[in-house]
Formats: structure tokens, C-alpha cells, sequence
């Protein structure tokens, strides 16, 4: 399981606990990558050394994979994941005005988590769900034809959600700045 966002550093257990399982190949830095990211929720530079040292490889290679796979991340990410596609199909219809909602409500941009670590946004080129533009995927969960308001309502259902979302909450009738 991977740390909480409130403690989203490793420890050397953590990293031991992951090179337990191999045997130091090189063919095992994917492998290896993934369950750090597992532990941890991202691969921390401390980690890439560990892992280099590990597997008697390059610093460099390490970090070539890392930053080549979308799939790791360097920086710590939130609980909740947002992805927000602005594919072509999700741009033509409105998927950038989706997009605001979060930005104006998180007050993060994509690519960034919020402070509390509860929420990580991302903008997506496709999710292959164009039929169901635009689209919105919660924690892998995918949602279809979301509106600007629709987001909104997305937002105050994420378990934790912050900032703007409690704001929200608490005064369910004030100015919606979407
Ligand atoms: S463009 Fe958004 S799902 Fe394909």
C-alpha cells in the first residue's frame, strides 16, 4: 500500500521491504520501479540511488526510465487522482471549462497536488471513452458528459476533497465561481 499523503516519504525499511523481492538484475529496474511506487506513491530521488546502487546500474539509466514512463511519477502524489481529458472529442465539448472547475476550486494546476496531498490533477490527451466526451476519470473511476456543474458535484463527493470543496460545502448556496 503506498504511503499516505501525509507521510509521503520512504523510509529504508520501505526500500528494503522492495529489493527483498529481487535478486539485483538489471532486467528487474521496471519491476523494482513499479513496487517502489507501489510503497511509496512516487519514486523519490533517494529511491532512484537505492535503486541504481541495487541493481549495479547508472544513476542515469535509473532516472531514464522514470522520467521515459508516465506511469512514475517523481513527486509525491495526492490520494485522489483527477484526470481531466482534453483529447480533441473533450475539447470541442467544453472539457477545458471542466478543466477550470478543478483549477478554480483546488487552486492547483494539472500536474500539481494539492498541499494536503488528497488530490493530484492531470490533463489527459484520451482515455478512449470519446463517445462519452467530455470525460473526467476519478480514481480510475470514468465519468461521461460532465458538465461544468457536474464536475462541481464530482468534487463534493471525493472523500477528503479540499480547500475550495469544504468552502464549498459550507456554504452550499454562495457564489459558484464556475
Ligand atoms: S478525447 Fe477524451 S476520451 Fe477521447
Amino acid at each position: 500500500m503506498s504511503k499516505t499523503a501525509s507521510d509521503p516519504k520512504e523510509t529504508s525499511d520501505d526500500l528494503r521491504n522492495v529489493f527483498g523481492k529481487y535478486e539485483g538484475h538489471r532486467g528487474d529496474l521496471i519491476p523494482v520501479l513499479q513496487d517502489i511506487q507501489a510503497e511509496l506513491g512516487y519514486i523519490s530521488n533517494e529511491s532512484m540511488r537505492q535503486t541504481a546502487r541495487f541493481l549495479n546500474i547508472p544513476l542515469s539509466a535509473v532516472y531514464g526510465v522514470v522520467t521515459f514512463y508516465a506511469q512514475f511519477y517523481l513527486t509525491p502524489q495526492g490520494r485522489n487522482k483527477i484526470k481531466v481529458c482534453l483529447g480533441t472529442a473533450c475539447h470541442v465539448r467544453g472539457g477545458n471549462k471542466v478543466l477550470d472547475v478543478v483549477t478554480n476550486r483546488l487552486n492547483i494546476n494539472p500536474g500539481e497536488t494539492t498541499p494536503d496531498y488528497e488530490v493530484t490533477l492531470e490533463r489527459v490527451a484520451c482515455v478512449g471513452s470519446c463517445a462519452l466526451a467530455p470525460v473526467v476519470v476519478v480514481n480510475n473511476q470514468v465519468h461521461g458528459a460532465v458538465t461544468p456543474a457536474g464536475m462541481s458535484g464530482i468534487l463534493d463527493t471525493i472523500d477528503g476533497c479540499c480547500g475550495g470543496c469544504a468552502e464549498k460545502k459550507n456554504n452550499p448556496n454562495g457564489d459558484d465561481k464556475s
